[in-house]
């Protein structure tokens, strides 16, 4: 049975049992406990949790998944992966174990033709929580499982959660015996491989507090409604229905496999070692493929970090394989052949997937080679003082640097006969761990901040958001937050979280950044905002300070925007659904939005791309925009389902969140994107849209910056003043300035050339003047000291000149001096027969060097340098002649 059949298969069982078929969200929620979602029940948390209202009662959803805790296993086992995909059944307060149990069974053991996977009764065993007789009755009574396939399990491994505070509770799995050829009897506690763990269901009751591990983390108590949350991995199914032995071989996966297999020509199966690599290489490629789509890009921390992680890995392991070219641009076209069909964003965002990786690639190529020349250099090194260890700390700096995975310094230290500190870059690791233990500690502090806004929450209830029609808003101060404890009064001077029960005030989120403006008291204390946040959904926080007067919960108050600044990000918001529309338009698909922000009169906006914007596309773009402004095109918002939402072609952006109701907002019926910012009445309003400029702020993502409204004028004002000033100068109209700067420039070059000829042929004629003639045994020797802003490039002209001029057959030094700024310059030269009486000029220089505070070498004819005692040049030039006096004698 075909993956894309075993998921629809599990869909559609579920739906004709009541469940709405939702589907899967992007890999990146907004969810500040987790880089990735990490099962399928993270979208549904909020209504576990009770902080929403769950729009359905039952659901069903087959969602992508990323998980690295285990990267290392991936291709090692048969069933590790970093990236699959969960098919779950979800009740919120409707049906509880009772239902679940015999749905889950129902599916697994209903014949192929009746819609279920036709697995034997006796081939399935369940484990349950150590103290769930309830689970245990259910399938041994209702389920008719034998009392000697259903085990019991302790915390580690029957009590579910996210691994982080959140909904938790006991679960029961369903495990698959895959024969003694597998493994040892004795059911899923002896053997997890013989007995492949197949489908999760948690009967979802309580919240779980921080804590590390498995079981070390406090229940804070149940959940407002017994839950269900069921995950049936979808690999692990295909492997069993498709009679492989691992996910990695499965119909899609296997796809992937063999691209890998192709570019390396290595044959799958030749080798335990080889087919391993194969498989992560499969398992990552795929990975990497889903995180780009999602928007993340590469970098060195959170959920860039992992993309590079694994990109890397990917690298690695195809060099391990013999491959050292580059492979990311056909794993992802495979990628692509093997996922697209169920996940159609994939091909329709090839190009940005392909171009990411591609790059993030090259750069590590790059950071190879050059990681390979250090390490190079490092084993020179420590042959040349014997040592045949390379030290802990410069595997750990390759590893940190360089991006060099040990196992890549290990291969090299051994090609080059070296070992490897391996317990010194543990110890390094393990300080860098705990590093970054420390930050996380630190950065759970803000965590604690998050209990303490869901408390507020609780006593205050959501706020109502009606800044769309309104900039000030009567109200009520719901809760009172100061340094995150909650108060109920705080005096002036202090800074505080307010909580309004109505608010005008728009929160930062998509971009767009929170309001300014000020609130004030029916007892007359007056507050400055100057900034406004949601950290739990539905509750805006203004953080403001108390500038006069006492603010009291359950006080009356008017919040009231700071309007110009409202209007100011408006537009900025509206130019950045325009410039986007247009950039679509003209480079396709590819530069779709990654990231941006709105602030008062700017906008920052950028999108993946290999290479800068051409000067003619932003150009382009500019135009574009600007004309549509004169069109004065209305800007609306509307509510509808994410289908109608798609059916008029908005635009949605990857990596958002979107409940199943939808805010399109529309420039005219040309850019359409789902977007909860707010806009400008109709595109007249932003006045001139102008680019600053357009950069690089990584591999393959571009950068592009604007000025909206008064802000672009006044950039243009001042320019225009600028140039007219220039002109002026330059005493040309504007249009004629490039041309007359272009001119005065090579006249200036030429005028230069000019001075310098003149002040050579200067030099040379009072050269006489200047070089003074001696003679050391039998050996010409002259001096010359240059006025004072010679170049070096004269003196070293002249000095190879004077050394011609020494009469064939005799030795000669010559010896030369310029100072330029405080600092002096010198050249030595020794003609061929001073060489041969055992001279060299590099020696002569390093001898005479002291004197003026000074280095320089050279070679024996021609040696060049410089110092910073002008005063000691006469000492030296007086020491050449003793050195030559010693060099000749010897
Ligand atoms: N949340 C559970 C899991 O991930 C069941 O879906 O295993």
């Amino acid at each position: 049975m075909e993956s894309a059949e075993i998921r629809q298969r599990f869909l559609k069982f579920f739906e004709q049992r009541g469940h709405t078929v939702v589907p899967s969200a992007s890999l990146l929620l907004d969810d500040p406990t987790l880089l990735f979602v990490n099962a399928g029940m993270v979208p549904f948390k909020p209504y576990f949790l009770g902080e929403a209202a769950p729009p359905y009662k039952t659901a069903t959803s087959a969602q992508k998944v990323v998980r690295t805790l285990d990267i290392e296993e991936v291709g090692k086992t048969t069933r590790h992966a970093s990236f699959f995909q969960m098919c779950g059944n979800f009740s919120f307060g409707d049906y509880f174990k009772e239902g679940a149990i015999p749905m889950a069974w129902e599916l697994l053991t209903a014949s192929v033709s009746d819609g279920g996977y036709g697995f034997p009764e006796e081939k399935l065993w369940v484990t349950v929580y150590e103290d769930d007789d309830e689970a245990e009755e259910l399938w041994h009574k209702k389920v008719g499982v034998p009392r000697d396939r259903i085990q019991r399990r302790g915390q580690v491994d029957n009590f579910w959660s996210m691994g982080v505070p959140g909904p938790c509770g006991p679960c029961s799995e369903i495990y698959y015996d895959r024969g003694p050829e597998h493994g040892i009897d004795g059911g899923p506690v002896a053997d997890e491989d013989r007995y492949l763990e197949v489908w999760n269901l948690v009967f979802m009751q309580f919240e779980r507090g921080a804590g590390p591990g498995k079981e070390n983390y406090p229940i804070l108590g149940e959940l407002p409604a017994k839950n269900i949350d069921t995950g049936m991995g979808l690999e692990r199914m295909a492997a069993l229905l498709q009679g492989v032995d691992n996910i990695y071989e499965i119909d899609t996966t296997r796809i992937i496999l063999d691209k890998a297999s192709a570019l390396s020509g290595v044959k799958y199966g030749a080798n335990e070692k080889t087919d391993v690599a194969l498989r992560v290489v499969a398992d990552h490629a795929r990975t990497c493929a889903f995180l780009i789509v999602d928007g993340v890009v590469p970098g060195n921390e959170g959920r860039g970090y992992v993309l590079r992680r694994i990109l890397r890995r990917v690298v690695r392991n195809m060099r391990l394989l013999g491959t050292n070219e580059p492979v990311m641009s056909e794993l992802i076209d495979a990628t692509i052949i093997s996922m697209a069909p169920q996940y159609p964003e994939l091909q329709s965002e090839a190009n940005r997937i392909r171009t990411i990786a591609v790059n993030e690639e090259a750069a590590f190529l790059s950071t190879l080679k050059s990681g390979t020349t250090i390490f190079d250099t490092a084993v020179k090194q420590l042959k040349a003082a014997a040592q045949t260890t390379v030290p802990g700390e410069q595997v750990f700096q390759l590893h940190d640097t360089y991006g060099f995975p040990f196992d890549l310094t290990l291969e090299m230290a051994r090609e080059a006969g070296l070992e490897v500190d391996e317990t010194g870059f543990r110890s390094l690791m393990q300080e860098q761990r705990e590093r970054a233990k420390a930050d996380a500690r630190a950065r759970k502090s803000g965590l604690a901040a998050g209990t303490a806004y869901k408390e507020v929450m609780e006593q205050a209830g959501a706020s109502k958001f009606v800044g769309y029609e309104r900039v000030s808003a009567e109200a009520r101060v719901g809760g009172l937050l100061v340094d995150g404890n909650s108060v109920q009064s705080a005096g002036p001077g202090s800074h505080v979280e307010v909580i309004l029960d109505t608010t005008a005030f728009y929160a930062e989120a998509g971009g767009q950044l929170g309001d300014h403006g000020t609130i004030t008291l029916d007892n007359g204390a007056t507050l400055e905002v100057f900034d406004v946040q949601t950290p739990v959904p539905g509750l805006f926080i203004h953080r403001a300070t108390v500038l006069d007067g006492e603010v009291n919960v359950g006080a009356g108050a008017i919040g009231t925007v700071d309007l110009a600044r409202r209007m100011a990000i408006s537009r900025a918001h509206t130019a950045t659904h325009m410039i986007h529309k247009s950039f679509r338009e003209l480079l396709g698909d590819t530069a779709t939005q990654m990231g941006s922000e709105n602030s008062p009169g700017r906008l920052r906006f950028d999108f993946p791309l290999a290479g800068a914007v051409p000067d003619d596309v932003m150009a382009e773009v500019e135009a574009r925009v600007n004309t549509l402004l004169l069109d004065d095109l209305p800007v609306t918002a509307e509510y509808m389902s994410q289908e109608a939402a798609r059916k008029i072609g908005a635009m949605a952006l990857f990596g958002e969140k979107y409940g199943d109701e939808v805010r399109v907002v529309s420039v005219g019926d040309w850019a359409r994107e789902l977007c909860g910012g707010t806009h400008t009445p109709s595109t007249g309003h932003l006045g001139v849209v102008k680019f600053l400029s357009e950069g690089s702020i990584g591999a393959g993502v571009r950068r592009v910056e604007a000025l909206v409204g008064s802000d672009a004028y006044s950039f243009l004002a001042k320019e225009h003043i600028l140039v007219n000033r220039l002109a002026d100068l330059v005493k040309a109209r504007p249009e004629e300035m490039v041309e007359r700067i272009e001119g005065l420039i090579s006249k200036l070059k030429d005028a230069e050339k000019e001075i310098d000829k003149y002040r050579s042929a200067n030099l040379r004629s009072n050269l006489g003047d200047l070089v003074h003639t001696s003679e050391v045994s039998g050996v010409v020797v002259r001096s010359v000291v240059l006025p004072d802003g010679s170049s070096a490039n004269d003196l070293r002209v002249i000095v190879t000149e004077l050394r011609g001029q020494v009469s064939a057959g005799a030795a000669g030094v010559v010896i030369g001096m310029t100072t330029a700024d405080a600092k002096v310059s010198t050249v030595v030269a020794v003609n061929e027969v001073g060489i041969g009486l055992g001279l060299s000029a590099g020696q002569l220089l390093s001898g005479i060097a002291p004197a003026i505070d000074g280095r320089g070498g050279g070679k024996p004819d021609m040696a060049q340098g410089g110092g910073s005692n002008v005063a000691g040049i006469p000492i030296a030039l007086g020491l050449v002649e003793s050195l030559i006096l010693d060099a000749v004698k010897k």
